[in-house]
């Protein structure tokens, strides 16, 4: 009998950012498949879990959706405590969210520890009309700050679990 509460593996997964860059909503697609159009700020932290099976383990995912509000900066360290794999993301029609990109990896690489994976993640991809981040500039610097890079749209669920997938097996 397989209980859902079984796991091999424990890994915590933070995913940070910029207030309305879609964390949220990449979240509630990875756990449920949902989208929802309506806004709803995050007020400090959520958490939602699933289980991945790989090479025949159990790898419980338990991730943390932080407020992008400056308002909830002070207790960082607590965020990233134990951390596995951090997901950075901003919105590829908001230049201003990917302008925050290098401050929230000093943040990340000043609170998390040497085994924390990070992946860039341009969120919106689906804005194509409404781009503001180039593809290619977002590549260079994931590159040259070591991060690996995926875009994904939180709407029709593009890259969505290739990107889910990657911090798991990667953190593992
Ligand atoms: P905070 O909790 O305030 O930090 O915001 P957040 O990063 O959790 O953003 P959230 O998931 O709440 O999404 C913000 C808004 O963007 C909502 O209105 C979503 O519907 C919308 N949104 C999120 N992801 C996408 C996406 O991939 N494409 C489009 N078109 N809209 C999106
Ligand atoms: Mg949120």
């Amino acid at each position: 009998m397989s209980d859902s509460n079984e796991y091999d593996h424990l890994f915590k997964i933070v995913f940070i950012g910029d207030v309305r860059v879609g964390k949220s909503n990449l979240l509630s697609q990875i756990t449920y498949d949902r989208f929802n159009t309506e806004y709803k700020s995050t007020i400090g932290v959520e958490f939602a879990t699933r289980i991945l099976n790989i090479d025949g383990k159990r790898l419980k995912a338990q991730m943390w959706d932080v407020a992008g509000g400056e308002r909830y900066r002070a207790i960082t360290f607590a965020y990233y405590r134990n951390v596995a794999g951090t997901i950075l993301v901003y919105d590829i029609s908001n230049y201003s969210s990917y302008k925050n990109i290098p401050r929230w990896l000093k943040e990340i690489r000043n609170n998390g520890n040497s085994r924390n994976r990070i992946l860039l993640l341009g969120n919106k991809s689906d804005l194509e009309n409404q781009r503001e981040v180039s593809r290619e500039e977002a590549k260079v610097f994931a590159a040259e700050n070591g991060l690996d890079f995926i875009e994904t749209s939180a709407l029709d669920g593009t890259g969505v679990e290739a990107a889910f997938q990657w911090i798991m097996t990667s953190s593992y």
